[in-house]
């Protein structure tokens, strides 16, 4: 078993090196591989040393597994090359995500749908992920009609240059801007670009790998915001269910639920923070409570590593799955 990481020098790069020292696959081979400004220089694996390749040299290794996270356009150009060599393809971006003929996964949910066949699989935007890990097991049970989101979103889902412009602007540095305005004290509603609709595309993100994932029929609406928290995405979630629900049920299917932590109880300040989700893996739901405004409805706070779970760990987790299940040429 040979599995590639490209852009493995990178953020999400780094955290998938983390969880697959944690993860412990039956894999013989890595490779570490990212731009030719990299190759050649050496990189940390299970305190080994490797040496960093490019993707020419990556595809003519034919790996079993390539797990891409070095932005849509790499993975454009480059998944395709990897699958003419038998290669299956797990990619971070959002390039294929919306693909008719390409799978949208989140293991704990749908990857029972995988096959051989399936050759580039693709990993679900971070937001989304930790949204549909708690509507999920829901959805089975009371049937969601809509979900409102908003979401308080880290700047480490912007990438490096995102973290400098905090740092720099801590320290009072004049620096390169990732962002159009000061994050630092600040919030910015404003994640990816805007499209025609006035929506961002994270937002719609949000709305159309939801349905992708679980149901055609969940309407989501969502207004996805930056704010100055260095890791860990959050999310305010109302949803509405086709029928009526317990508390205390609601609790318990989530308690229940593999990936999904409870973390609520007002008496003891209980609540998911992204300062305590860093590192961790699995997802987390606090702040349980009925909306007294409308029948059916439930309001909740979901916060998840977006590095881990909304990136790395999904992906290692696919991984883990087309291994285990002889999905893999
Ligand atoms: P490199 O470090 O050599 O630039 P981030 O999202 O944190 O910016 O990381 C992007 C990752 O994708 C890095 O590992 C980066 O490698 C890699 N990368 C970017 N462009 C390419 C490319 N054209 N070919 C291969 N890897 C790339």
């Amino acid at each position: 078993m040979k599995v590639a990481i490209v852009g493995a020098t990178g953020m999400v790069g780094t955290e998938i090196i983390a969880v697959l020292e944690a993860y412990k696959l039956p894999v013989d081979t890595y490779y570490f591989v990212a731009s030719e400004r990299s190759a050649g220089k050496p990189i940390q694996f299970n305190n080994e040393t490797y040496t960093i390749i490019g993707l020419d040299a990556a595809v003519e290794k034919q790996p079993n597994i390539a797990i891409f996270s070095a932005g849509g356009e790499t993975s454009l150009e480059w998944a395709p090359k990897f699958e003419a060599v038998g290669t299956t393809v797990i990619d971070n971006s959002s390039a294929f995500r919306m693909d008719a003929d390409k799978r949208l996964v989140v293991p704990e949910i749908n990857a029972s749908l995988l096959q051989r066949g399936d050759k580039i699989i693709a990993n679900p935007n971070c937001s989304t992920i930790q949204l549909v890990m708690v509507l999920a097991p829901l959805h089975k049970k009371y049937g969601v009609k809509r979900a409102v989101v908003s979401t308080y979103q880290s700047i480490s889902g912007s990438g490096m240059k995102a973290m400098r412009q905090l740092e720099n602007e801590k320290n009072g540095v004049n620096g390169e801007m990732a962002y159009p305005y000061p994050i630092d004290g600040n919030c910015l509603p404003h994640c990816d670009s805007f499209t025609e609709n006035g929506y961002t595309k994270e937002e719609m993100k949000l709305t159309n790998e939801t349905k992708k994932i679980l149901d055609p029929s969940i309407n989501v609406t969502a207004t996805a915001v930056r704010v100055p928290v260095s890791g860990g995405h959050s999310e305010a979630v109302n949803i509405e269910f086709e029928s009526d629900f317990e508390l205390a049920e609601v609790r318990k299917i989530l308690h229940e639920t593999e990936g999904v932590t409870l973390k609520d109880n007002p008496d003891t300040n209980t609540y998911p923070m992204p300062l305590y989700a860093k590192g961790k893996d699995d997802v987390f739901v606090g702040r349980i409570r009925r909306d007294e405004s409308q029948a059916n409805t439930l309001n909740l706070w979901i916060v998840a590593d977006n590095l881990r779970k909304g990136a790395a760990t999904n992906a290692v987790q696919i991984a883990a799955y087309v291994i285990e299940k002889g999905l893999v040429g």
